[in-house]
């Protein structure tokens, strides 16, 4: 074997060991770069007679001419090799159904406390909120139920281990400490609603120890229990859908309210069907606010008069939907969930608003 295919044979071999770019293009300096073996060759053509130089030249050439070619032939591989690879490991199966995105559901005490919040927000009311950890001062004392005041007893409260301003922590037992906190935190005239969390001691098939109220007030000059009347009538004939939904205002009474109200609606005791049937239900409690809550908060109860209410949201979403027992409200039962929740993709809608 001459020079030249030694040259050519072991270039070969050089090429097919390379197995990606770089181990290629080492393959090509080592010929063909500056201090390659071919550069050699031709640099030691210059010592030649012009005679041998010239053919010798030529051979050369027609070497540098192969040996790049197969350079080429093998990038050529190379990329073909590297091409497929990507093809196949980036295959795509447009077969396969696609993915389905998993779309949770609103659970139906954000839905209802929603509702509550579209129907009083046409009222002119806005939404605040309390704490679940309060003092007693804020969830009974400056509503009026003083300590010994027989309406503690019925609460079933948690108290809490340390207190906040000297007075004893617990988690609040009604959403009624956010008559206490708007009155403190706003200029009257005030609309206000407070959905939120609410805890007593009291475990069955009605009572959950965690469940929720929402609470109103409404704070101005000349408010009258008419006004209480009308805005909590129009309320729940709108939350049920019942224009004609019989409503009953029942004396009551309440420490935080007088005169106190019960709020009645018309059912059938037998069906569960609402707005017909003669019977009533009771649905909320309500008032015109003390005088001495209103002193509590800073205001002269001669110039500023309010109406409060309260209720169950439970309660009211359970009568709304049927709904006939409380407990699952909580479990995390995805079935149950699937059943009451309701989508959060619903169309949206452009209205002008009630009030
Ligand atoms: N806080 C009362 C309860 O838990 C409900 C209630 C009654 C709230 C009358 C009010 C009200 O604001 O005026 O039973």
């Amino acid at each position: 074997m001459d020079e030249f295919e030694t040259l050519l044979s072991e270039t070969e071999a050089a090429l097919a060991a390379a197995s990606d770019p770089r181990a290629l293009d080492a393959v090509r300096v080592g010929v063909l770069g500056k201090q390659g073996r071919l550069t050699g060759l031709l640099k030691a053509l210059g010592g030649l007679p012009p005679d041998a130089r010239r053919e010798r030249g030529a051979a050369l050439n027609q070497l540098r001419d192969q040996l790049q070619a197969r350079i080429e032939a093998r990038r050529a591989a190379l990329d073909d090799q590297a091409l497929a690879a990507r093809l196949a490991s980036e295959r795509l199966d447009i077969t396969l159904p696609p993915p389905v995105a998993p779309l949770g559901l609103i659970h139906p005490i954000s839905r209802t406390m929603d509702e509550m919040a579209a129907i009083f927000g046409a009222m002119g009311f806005t939404v605040g909120e309390g704490a679940d950890v309060e003092t007693d001062w804020f969830n009974f004392g400056a509503l009026n139920i003083p300590a010994h005041h027989p309406a503690r007893a019925d609460h079933d409260t948690f108290y809490l281990p340390g207190e906040r301003d000297g007075r004893p922590l617990l988690l609040r037992t009604q959403t009624s400490d956010v008559q206490i906190i708007s009155m403190l935190g706003q200029e009257p005239p005030l609309r206000v609603i407070a959905p939120g969390r609410t805890y007593r001691a009291d475990h069955d098939a009605t009572h959950s120890p965690m469940f929720h109220q929402c609470e109103g007030i409404a704070i101005d000059e000349g408010l009258t229990l008419g006004h209480l009347k009308g805005c909590l009538t129009d309320f729940l004939r709108a939350f049920f859908g019942l224009a004609a939904l019989p409503i009953r205002f029942r004396s009551s009474y309440f420490p935080f309210t007088e005169p106190s109200m019960e709020v009645d609606i018309g059912w059938n005791r037998r069906t569960g069907e609402l707005g017909t049937g003669g019977d009533w239900l009771e649905i909320l409690g309500s008032g015109m606010v003390h005088p001495r809550v209103l002193a509590n908060c800073g205001l002269d109860p001669r110039r500023w008069q309010g109406f409060a209410f309260g209720m169950g949201v439970e309660r009211v979403a359970m009568l709304k939907h049927g709904i006939p027992d409380l407990r699952p409200f909580f479990e995390s039962d995805l079935r149950w969930l699937r059943h009451y929740g309701t989508s959060p993709m619903g169309p949206a809608i452009l209205h002008e608003g009630v009030a």
